[in-house]
C-alpha cells in the first residue's frame, strides 16, 4: 500500500511571522494521520524553514521539505544551498525540477537528475515535478513530453534508488490557473508514468513510488483526484497557504 502524501508548495510566499502561524496551524489540525497511512509536507521556502521547523515536534506525520537543492556539497555557489545545509534545518524532502524553477531558472532534465541524484545520496525524498505545458497537451505531446522528463531526471539510477523518489505530475496549464486536470486526465497520465518507471526498474519498484498531482488541487475536487487507483496525493500550491484549506485537503474523505 503506497502512503498518501499532501505537500504544499509555499513558492515566494511568507515572512517568518506568517509561516510560524501557517506552520503551527496546520500542526495543531493534522490529528493522527499517520495511523491512516498519510503524510503531510511543508515547503516553506528557505528563509523560513528554521521558523517552521519547531512546529514538527509533536505533530506525527508532518514533514518539512525545500522547494529546490543544488548539486554540489559546498562552496563558491552564490545564492545556492545545499542537501546538508537542507538536513540541517530539518528537511526530509526537496522538491526538484518544478515547471517554475524550468521555466525561470533554466533548470533541465539534466540537472534535474544531478539534484535527484544528490538528494538521495543525502537521504532526502526528492518530490520530482514533471508536466507538459498548454501547447504540449493541445498538440498531442504531453505523453511523449512527460516520459522525457520522467526518464532524464532518473537517468543513470539504480532501481534500489528509484524505489525511494516521489514523482508529482503537474500540467503547466493547471498550475495557478484554476484549471485542473480532470481525473481521468491525470489518471491516465500517472498510470503512463508508472508504466515508465516499471521500465526503468520493475514492477515492484513502480507500484511503490508516489505519484501525486499538481495544479488547481482544492478542498472541491481533491478527492476525485486521489481516489483514482494511481494518485496518491497532491502537491499543492495556492491552497496551502490557508491552514484551513490545506488540512481539508489532507482530511480529503472526511
Ligand atoms: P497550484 O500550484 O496548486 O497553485 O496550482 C501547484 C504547484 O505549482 O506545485
Amino acid at each position: 500500500m503506497r502512503k498518501i502524501i499532501i505537500a504544499g508548495n509555499w513558492k515566494m510566499n511568507m515572512s517568518n511571522d506568517n509561516a510560524l502561524k501557517l506552520s503551527k496551524a496546520v500542526a495543531a489540525g493534522l490529528g493522527d494521520i499517520s495511523s491512516r497511512g498519510r503524510i503531510a509536507v511543508m515547503c516553506p521556502p528557505f528563509t523560513a524553514l528554521t521558523s517552521v521547523a519547531p512546529s514538527l515536534s509533536g505533530a506525527k506525520g508532518l514533514y518539512l521539505g525545500a522547494q529546490n537543492i543544488f548539486y554540489e556539497d559546498k562552496g563558491a555557489y552564490t545564492g545556492e544551498i545545499s542537501a546538508d545545509m537542507l538536513i540541517s534545518c530539518g528537511c526530509t524532502f526537496c522538491i526538484i525540477g518544478h515547471s517554475e524553477r524550468r521555466k525561470y531558472f533554466g533548470e533541465t532534465d539534466e540537472t534535474v537528475n544531478k539534484k535527484v541524484k544528490k538528494s538521495l545520496e543525502k537521504s532526502l525524498t526528492p518530490i520530482i515535478c514533471v508536466g507538459e505545458t498548454l501547447e504540449e497537451r493541445e498538440s498531442s505531446r504531453a505523453f511523449n513530453v512527460v516520459k522525457k522528463q520522467v526518464m532524464g531526471a532518473l537517468n543513470g539510477m539504480s532501481k534500489e534508488d528509484i524505489a525511494k523518489v516521489v514523482i508529482a505530475y503537474e500540467p503547466v496549464w493547471a498550475i495557478g490557473t484554476g484549471k485542473t486536470a480532470s481525473p481521468e486526465q491525470a489518471q491516465s497520465m500517472h498510470a503512463y508514468i508508472r508504466e515508465q518507471l516499471a521500465g526503468l526498474s520493475d514492477a515492484s519498484v513502480s507500484q511503490a513510488v508516489p505519484i501525486l498531482y499538481g495544479g488547481s488541487m482544492n478542498p472541491a475536487n481533491v478527492k476525485a483526484l486521489i481516489e483514482c487507483p494511481d494518485i496518491d496525493g497532491g502537491l499543492i500550491g495556492g491552497a496551502s497557504l490557508k491552514a484551513e484549506d490545506f488540512l481539508k485537503l489532507v482530511h480529503f474523505d472526511d
